[in-house]
């Protein structure tokens, strides 16, 4: 009786120690880790295992570029909203399927915004013209069952024909016709029912010609006085204005880091955009696979990197799910090794989440 006292006790005390480790308690994250992660597709037709890592809640969302469109986009686009329903992972709130609906040039779906950024900004009107463009952009995603838009871009180009002027896809050259059209299209865009999204903070607008992050790293040398006052005067107004999300450069701006591009950067992602400017909604890096990251690693490691930074959603848009799976395990292994805050990647969870409950 002593004896078999003694090893039950011995054995739940074991059980025990199986269950919380080292006295804290060992929190599953396998459930969580799939909401920060967009993922991509090759072609018009999606890989089935797509479908399969829906059903075992690997995926946040998905992001449609030019080559997944045909005319039933819309179907496919249902057949996974419908998969992530009947799985064991529904959170109650559908997945974000989100494009590059800019405008002018940068449209992946077929429909407006006709006009460029750079048309609306120039036109007799701005902020009515960029009320409608907002508006044409939302027709646009409602059309194809998407429910998100990675627009409107913000960034204040310095030069003709720079990276982000020679595709008209700036507004201007100054904060105020920046603010003015970025806000409007915005209100118009969320009103009608869709994500929008400041991007690429704290601005894109000094990158010369053919400085394309996409493709190399690229270094924006402007002082921090010159980045708030006009980089990014347009946030605080699209802040106020309650934009859903911001989308961060992979630009270095050694005014706040000479080490890591914006979204990978605590001093940007925090200290800037959450503290400085007072930012409460998600965000969301550029495409993870961007030549501008070739010294921070793998895709994997460089997600985790940006995690730690503080981002919330990772984009992985190499038209390939498997580096959307290879980042889902590598997030997941360093929560599970402490090498990334559960306490805030959890906080990402939540914000990411009540986004997605507002589209049901
Ligand atoms: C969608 O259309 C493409 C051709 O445009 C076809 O290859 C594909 O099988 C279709 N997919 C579905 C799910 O209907
Ligand atoms: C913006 O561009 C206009 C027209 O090219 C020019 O006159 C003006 O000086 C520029 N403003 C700034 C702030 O660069
Ligand atoms: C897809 O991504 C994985 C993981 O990032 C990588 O190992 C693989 O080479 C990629 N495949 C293609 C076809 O790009």
């Amino acid at each position: 009786m002593k004896l078999n006292q003694c090893s039950w006790t011995f054995l739940s005390y074991f059980l025990a120690l199986v269950h919380t480790g080292n006295g804290a308690a060992v929190k599953d994250f396998s459930d969580e880790v799939g909401y920060h992660i967009i993922y991509s597709y090759p072609g018009v037709q999606p890989p089935a295992h797509l479908n399969t890592l829906i059903e075992q809640g690997k995926v946040g969302g998905i992001i449609i570029f030019g080559e997944n469109v045909a005319d039933n986009l819309s179907t496919i686009i249902d057949g996974f909203q419908e998969t992530y329903k009947q799985s064991a992972f529904y959170s109650g709130s559908p997945l974000l399927i989100l494009t590059d609906q800019e405008g002018g040039e940068v449209r992946r779906l077929p429909g407006g915004p006709i006009s460029s950024a750079k048309q609306i900004g120039q036109s007799t009107d701005p902020a009515s013209a960029a009320k409608k463009s907002g508006s044409d952009a939302a027709s646009a995603l409602g059309a194809d069952h998407l429910n998100g838009n990675l627009a409107p871009v913000l960034d204040i180009y310095r030069q003709a024909g720079n990276f982000i002027d020679e595709s008209g896809r700036s507004y201007g050259n100054t904060s105020a016709i920046v603010a003015t059209c970025a806000s409007a299209f915005t209100e118009a865009q969320q009103r009608a029912g869709f994500i929008a999204t400041a991007k690429h903070f704290p601005g894109l607008g000094a990158a010369g010609a053919g400085e394309n992050t996409d493709e190399e790293p690229v270094t924006i040398n402007l002082g921090i006085d010159e980045l708030r006052s006009v980089d990014e005067a347009p946030y605080s107004k699209v802040i106020s204005a309650g934009i859903d999300m911001v989308m961060t450069s992979w630009a270095l701006y050694p005014a706040l880091d000479a080490k890591y591009p914006s979204g990978l950067s605590t001093a940007w992602v925090q200290d800037e955009l959450r503290g400085r400017l007072g930012f409460k909604g998600v965000t969301i890096t550029d495409a993870i696979e961007a030549g501008a990251l070739q010294a921070f690693g793998d895709d994997p490691s460089r997600a985790i990197l940006a995690s730690q930074a503080g981002m919330d959603i990772i984009l992985a848009s190499g038209r390939n799910v498997t580096q959307g799976e290879a980042i889902y395990d590598s997030l997941l292994a360093a929560l599970n090794d402490g090498s990334l805050s559960s306490g805030e990647f959890s906080q990402a969870t939540d914000r990411i989440l009540s986004l997605r409950k507002r589209l049901t």
